[in-house]
């Protein structure tokens, strides 16, 4: 592994430790109160939303980055509800079709090798009622980023305040910064807009 990613697992947590206890805290747990059934997160790093998740009958974690995936490990004990961690990456998710009834993503897509490719898995692994949570950010050209998030479901209407989903990240931005703006996406058809 290396020296680069080393470091960006050990930093993770402490950098983002001001905007978890502000912001960036509170729109996962308002996201995360709408998890129901069985849960398919992707990428979900140091395991920043497992202490959120209540009322859901397990979370299947997948994490390919392993020194993520260790410290997510660490708080698996402290998880209100049961965890199983994968290494598996989004693009790939080792999963039959149709076992989820919620995926979430939060800050992740734009790190995606083949964005096209996971919200494809995403959408085969959910259930045709399923939902997919999610918190994500991309680049923009706009002066402030714009922040959004939501969820969609397959073949039903979008819920408020979901917004359109016909933005694809291309990078990784900086939530407020010049470059970036935050996102709502669908894997799939209706595009939303709203609320
Ligand atoms: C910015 S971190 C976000 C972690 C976590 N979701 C959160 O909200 O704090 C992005 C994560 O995506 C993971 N990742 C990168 N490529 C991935 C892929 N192809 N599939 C799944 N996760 C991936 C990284 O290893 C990293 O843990």
């Amino acid at each position: 592994m290396s020296l680069a990613r080393r470091l960006f697992a050990a930093g993770y947590d402490p950098l983002m430790s001001a905007a978890e206890r502000g912001w960036l805290g509170r729109f996962r747990a308002l996201l995360l109160d709408h998890a129901r059934g069985e849960v398919v997160e992707v990428g979900a790093g140091t395991g920043a939303n497992l202490a959120r998740y209540h009322d859901v009958i397990r979370v299947h974690a997948t994490e390919p980055d392993a020194e993520m995936r260790r410290r997510m490990e660490r708080k698996l004990d402290a998880a209100p509800v049961p965890v199983e961690v994968s290494a598996a990456p989004a693009e790939d998710l080792p999963f039959p079709d149709a076992s989820f009834d919620t995926a979430v993503s939060t800050l992740v897509v734009c790190s995606f090798r083949d964005p096209a490719r996971a919200l494809r898995e995403i959408r085969r692994v959910l259930r045709p009622d399923g939902q997919y949570l999610f918190l994500e950010h991309g680049g923009a050209t706009g002066r402030r980023g714009t922040g959004s998030g939501g969820s969609t479901r397959s073949g039903a209407t979008c819920p408020p305040g979901a917004t359109s989903t016909a933005t694809r990240p291309t990078s990784c931005g900086t939530p407020g910064s010049r470059s970036s703006s935050w996102s709502a996406w669908s894997p799939g058809p209706p595009a939303c807009s709203g609320p």
